[in-house]
């Protein structure tokens, strides 16, 4: 691989990671890993293969891809799609609708390659996508002989798949400590750059709001933000399992063991004035009940499901927004996909659609949110991220960052040793 002209390599990023103009790119067999885990729609009656049902994750990738194809790199995509978990699922989950997708997008064909762990037929300029690595044994698993093969194929690995680097996975992970040179993508970079400005120096007040299912998996991230942000709102089943905690009482759809519940009740005790539940909320008995009802916080009923934050919440809720310097949004905060249970999710952001704050948001559901109640497009920077967002606003980093920094690490010193 030839090495970029002295003073011709452009810096680094701001975290440290090489970017591909450190690079010289012409010619380099780049195995590059993006996240097109897009989500499908059924197949057409008649046919067997599915159509994408939206293409964020493909248009997000296209300025690398486009930067690799004019620089002439031979590039060989690796991604996954969906979770397939048997051979037998395997054809539902190819990546052929992305090919085509992708090859619209870019104006040019990207094929297929059915077979490719034992090497590809490399193209200066050209661009191959891999078939969905998750059909090989040992991808999820990190196995270290898929990863050595994976990265014996390639001079240049390159991370630009931020939303699935919180899994340590043969392609995300094991590949890294493998491949001859190792950098960040665009896209990567640009999501790293955007969420840590959220986190050095927000404009004040820094407001998340957090929404969603599962506090479960959310309890984390709650006691980080709670660690950074100066309010945190919360509704969605996540407020509700946090209402029921501290009221002792049961909420359907919500369970949680002694362990959550304690961490929970910890974050309720550590919360103070800068954690929101939601003082009223909207209950029903199921979601299609004719019946809804708007009750106080201390008035939930173990029979009753909550549906979405009341409207004396929604209403202080907007007005926290509307004053904010800074806005972190994750997860609906409610049914929103049901009319009547959307207005705080709607009320939350049309009040951000008003602000001047910066806001960031991601993971879950809570950008097909903002869309589903009729404002797409408000947010300053939408991440690609579903559990890799929450991890990252979690731990401020990822598995496959890491190893990522480990390995320019390594490749750095083992240069100076050779310079010496
Ligand atoms: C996502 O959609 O969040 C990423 O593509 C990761 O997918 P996974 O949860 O199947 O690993």
């Amino acid at each position: 691989m030839k090495k970029s002209p002295p003073g011709k390599a452009g810096r680094e990023s701001d975290n440290g990671l090489p970017r591909l103009e450190n690079f010289s790119l012409e010619g380099s067999r780049v195995l590059l890993r993006l996240d097109l885990n897009a989500p499908l729609a059924a197949a057409p009656e008649g046919r067997e293969q599915r159509e994408l049902r939206d293409d964020t994750r493909l248009r997000a990738v296209l300025p690398g891809l486009r930067k690799l194809h004019a620089a002439r790199a031979a590039v060989l995509i690796i991604s996954h799609l969906g979770q397939p978990r048997t051979p037998e699922s395997c054809a539902a989950w190819s990546l052929a609708p992305v090919a085509r997708r992708l090859s619209e997008l870019l104006g040019f064909e990207v094929p297929l390659a059915h077979e490719w762990l034992g090497g590809v037929a490399w193209t200066p300029g050209g661009i191959l996508l891999a078939e969905n690595v998750r059909f090989l044994a040992g991808e999820t698993c990190n196995d270290d002989d898929l990863a050595r093969r994976m990265g014996a194929l390639c001079e240049i690995y390159v991370n630009d798949a931020f939303s699935v680097s919180h899994r340590k996975h043969a392609s995300t992970y094991g590949v890294v400590k493998y491949a001859p040179r190792v950098c960040a993508g665009p896209l990567l970079l640009s999501e790293l750059s955007e969420l840590g400005r959220i986190f050095k120096n927000p404009r004040r007040p820094l407001l998340a709001v957090v929404g969603g299912a599962k506090l479960e998996s959310k309890l984390g991230v709650l006691r980080s933000l709670l660690g950074q942000v100066d309010r945190l709102l919360v509704g969605g089943l996540v407020g509700a399992a946090l209402l029921a905690v501290a009221n002792r009482s049961a909420v359907p759809g919500v369970s949680l063991d002694a362990e959550q519940e304690q961490g929970a009740r910890e974050l309720l005790e550590a919360g103070g004035e800068r954690l929101l539940l939601p003082e009223d909320v909207v209950c029903a008995t199921a979601p299609d009940a004719p019946q809804s009802q708007v009750r106080k916080r201390d008035e939930l009923r173990p029979e009753e499901c909550v549906l979405d934050i009341g409207p004396a919440t929604a209403a202080r809720f907007a007005e926290l927004v509307h004053g904010a310097g800074t806005v972190l949004w994750s997860g609906p905060l409610g049914l929103y996909e049901a009319p009547r249970f959307a207005n705080g999710t709607r009320t939350l952001a049309a009040a951000l659609a008003k602000s001047d704050a910066y806001s960031v948001a991601g993971g879950g559901d809570t950008l097909a949110a903002l869309a589903g109640v009729g404002y797409p497009g408000i947010v300053s920077f939408a991440s690609t991220g579903g559990g890799a967002f929450l991890s990252y606003l979690r731990d401020r980093t990822l598995p496959a960052l890491e190893i990522l920094h480990e390995r320019v690490r390594a490749l750095r010193a083992m240069e100076r040793a050779r310079d010496f």
